[in-house]
């Protein structure tokens, strides 16, 4: 019978692409979404990708523990993928409590339930963040982590930390009522972009969008006037930061692999961490002028200044996930700035 993954937060932008990979690898995956930052838009999609109809939709808040044990209760489960998370930077400082309380207590109610229920395999979505302004580039696993400057990075390093303590602390667990171990990857991401080749999923912002790419396709297709860069004085080639962007298609099968390696058996500890990136540092002039030549538009975009909160530069040494999880980013960034203007043109056509 085929492995069953629950994807929390799966309707969203990295939770969809993520659920395609893993049907085209054989797995069953039931997604639970509160649906607080999206809309049905990319389930929909998922479906049509697939062509399954039939991939169970539970509409979840995983702050709600008896929700989410129903879920383990309901369903056979081998593996969590947990997405269900608030993730704008700005509004975690405005907002702490409120990115404290989701994050952390969503988190801590999944690996309750997958501890409970005879033990589980949990893949965390962590972020580069963790690593701050590294001295030392590229930054790899062992490269220390810095205090947090905002919640909701501080919100990945304690997810992080609560994830190893629970593998470490129910490795004893011998299934005696039910309990047993929990395993643990945590997946630190470096910039995802892009969208699926299909055009049928990708990143639906709500408002003004925070990133950098779907702000670059917004304006492209008119519905920002004006891109602003943030710095151009920063101690890089041409002024801009450098960062390590990471396609999503590439960062959805970095998960397929990571499952596989946990349902499998073929972790060597019972918590492991891995980068996921490219191991190429982009300029944020180099995205935006690869964007205008690769899709052929001229984007408006303006030298503003220095957004506060933004290290100067991080890309990913990925040789622990390429040699570990047999995985490699493999999209050039073209390809990838192609998909994300197809899918600003697909949703303009909606
Ligand atoms: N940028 C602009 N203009 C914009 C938006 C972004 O110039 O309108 C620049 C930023 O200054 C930065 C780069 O583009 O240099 C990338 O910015 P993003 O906001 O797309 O991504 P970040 O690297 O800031 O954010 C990522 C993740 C977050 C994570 C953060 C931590 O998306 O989840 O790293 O640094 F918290």
């Amino acid at each position: 019978m085929a492995k069953r993954v629950l994807v929390s937060g799966g309707a969203g932008y990295i939770g969809s692409h993520v659920t395609v990979e893993l049907i085209a690898a054989g797995y069953d995956v039931v997604v639970a979404d509160n649906m607080s930052n999206c809309d049905m838009t990319c389930f929909e999609g998922v479906k049509k990708i697939t062509g399954r109809d039939d991939i169970p939709f539970e509409l979840t808040d995983c702050c709600d523990a008896a929700a989410v044990d129903r879920l383990f209760t309901d369903y056979q489960i081998d593996a969590v993928i947990h997405f269900a998370a608030y993730k704008a930077v700005g509004e975690s400082v405005a907002e702490p409590i409120m990115y404290y309380r989701n994050n952390l207590v969503s988190f801590l109610n999944i690996l309750e339930s997958a501890k409970n229920h005879g033990g589980c395999n949990v893949l965390f979505s962590s972020s580069a963040t963790v690593y701050g302004e590294a001295e030392d580039l590229p930054v790899t696993e062992q490269t220390p982590r810095l205090p947090a400057t905002s919640p909701y990075g501080n919100t990945k390093q304690i997810c992080e930390d609560i994830l190893r303590d629970v593998v470490k602390a129910t490795a004893i667990n011998d299934g005696t009522d039910g309990r047993g171990p929990v395993k643990g990857i945590a997946l630190r991401y470096f910039n995802p972009i892009g969208a699926h080749p299909s055009a049928l999923i990708g990143e639906l912002p709500r408002g003004v969008p925070n990133n950098l790419v779907p702000f670059i396709t917004q304006t492209a297709i008119g519905k920002r006037e004006c891109l602003n860069i943030f710095g151009n004085d920063y101690p890089t080639e041409d002024g801009t930061c450098l960062r390590d962007y990471i396609d999503i298609v590439d960062l959805a099968k970095a998960h397929v692999a990571a499952v596989s390696r946990m349902i499998d058996g073929k972790m060597k500890e019972g918590y492991e961490i891995f980068n996921i990136g490219t191991g190429r540092p982009v300029s944020v002039y180099e995205l935006v002028t690869t964007f205008e030549k690769v899709n052929g538009v001229k984007l408006a975009y303006r030298f503003a200044p220095r957004r506060p909160g933004d290290v100067v530069a991080i890309w990913a040494d990925t040789s622990l996930a390429n040699e570990e999880l047999g995985w490699k980013a493999t999209r050039s960034v073209e390809d990838t700035l192609a998909s994300a203007w197809a899918w600003e043109k697909h949703l303009a056509e909606k």
